[in-house]
């Protein structure tokens, strides 16, 4: 079967991570601080806070904003459950607001109305890795934080996402572009609030055995500033990181080669909406490659592409539908995609053949219709 995502590992990883057990140090050391510090370099982020996962870094970058009790986040439907999760966690509000059907992302135009007096923020997601236009929604004045886990590689103008809103935050799952198997982290414009997430990240300790000091008269005692989860990451996540990162040219080279290659073979296929690709000013990511299927054919479509021994997927059932946030909105945009979406494997673990695969069935559905 072949997978709708996924990453590549090998020997460069095998070799990162048998450095930090010769060494005998798995936990939060040297290449913890050496992914921090060289991936904030290749994004040009102002600092970066290593966290052990994407979900968490959400928690955390609502926390960091020291939002009023039950203040509203306002956040897109279309999106992955710890988006809304960490909204709650924080004791605040999310507000669904819909998408643009077209590119997935939010727009001014689909957050506008949901701000109310009670709104203390806005988050946003790159969904694909295609960059929501950042300026007209700073423009409302709230703190934004950016879902940056799709989009590692993704810039608007000359800034990468994730560094252009108050707070940004990104993924290192098993399949995310930059792949750790667990892991995430933050950037923030204020370095204080990367070295608050820094401190909080340890049981709101602080810090580490790793930093801890002999210089101190009694180096074992800890002051504990704050009530929080433990969020730390490791040594051996980090080792993987490093390797992953001095390959990302090369795998986000060949993700953009497959992106445009499906761009190419199915566009005369009429039945079959594809993604947008970046503007002029725009990086992709090419995380995912999302197509629509209208007419009431996507699921025929997509236990056919299932039945030809490809994997594919709905990402995201939305949150607003979901009866544990109890939401009366009506977002036609997220109903629509929810009836219509679906997306096709597109990751650096695909071979030549399982490309062709996914192109020549896709075709070939044309005939079922
Ligand atoms: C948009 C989005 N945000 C956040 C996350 C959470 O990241 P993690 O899996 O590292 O917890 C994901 C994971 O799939 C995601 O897709």
């Amino acid at each position: 079967m072949i997978s709708v995502f996924g990453s590549h590992v090998g020997d460069e990883e095998l070799a990162e991570i048998r450095t930090s057990i010769q060494a005998q140090w798995m936990g939060i050391g040297p290449k913890t601080k050496a992914f921090e510090e060289a991936f904030a370099k290749r994004l040009r982020l102002p600092g970066f806070a290593m966290l052990d996962s994407g979900s968490n870094s959400l928690f955390m970058a609502v926390k960091l904003l020291n939002l009023p009790a039950g203040a509203e986040v306002i956040l897109p439907s279309l999106t992955w459950i710890s988006c809304a999760h960490a909204v709650v966690l924080a004791g605040c509000t999310p507000v669904f607001c819909d998408v643009d059907a077209q590119t997935l992302n939010v727009t001014a135009e689909t957050i506008a109305p949901c701000i109310t007096t009670r709104t203390g923020a806005i988050m946003v997601v790159h969904y694909g890795g295609k960059p929501v236009r950042m300026q007209p929604i700073l423009e409302f004045g709230f703190p934004v934080i950016e879902d940056a886990a799709h989009a590692v590689d993704s810039k608007l103008g000359d800034r990468y996402c994730g560094a252009i809103g108050a707070v940004g935050i990104y993924s290192f799952d098993a399949v995310k572009n930059l792949a750790m198997g667990e892991g995430g982290g933050l950037t923030a414009q204020d370095p204080d609030w990367i070295a608050r997430a820094r401190l909080l990240r340890y049981c709101g300790i602080g810090k580490s055995g790793f930093e801890a000091s002999a210089s101190k008269d009694r180096w074992w005692e800890y002051n504990i500033a704050e009530f929080f989860p433990k969020f730390l990451p490791n040594d051996i996540m980090a080792s993987i990181g490093l390797a992953q990162l001095r390959k990302l040219d090369a795998h986000q080279a060949y993700r953009k080669q497959i992106w445009e290659l499906y761009q190419r073979e199915f566009a005369d296929l009429g039945w079959l909406c594809r993604p947008q690709d970046p503007a002029r000013d725009e990086q992709h990511s090419y995380f995912t490659y999302f197509v629509r299927v209208p007419g009431g054919q996507r699921d025929r479509f997509a236990k056919y592409l299932y039945a030809h021994g490809i994997y594919t997927t709905l990402r995201y059932h939305p949150l607003h539908m979901n009866p544990i946030y109890k939401s009366a909105a009506r977002l036609p945009a997220c109903e629509q995609l929810n009836e219509e979406g679906l997306n096709l494997p597109l990751h650096p673990n695909l071979s030549a053949a399982d490309v062709d695969q996914v192109v020549s069935t896709v075709r070939a559905f044309s005939k079922e219709l």
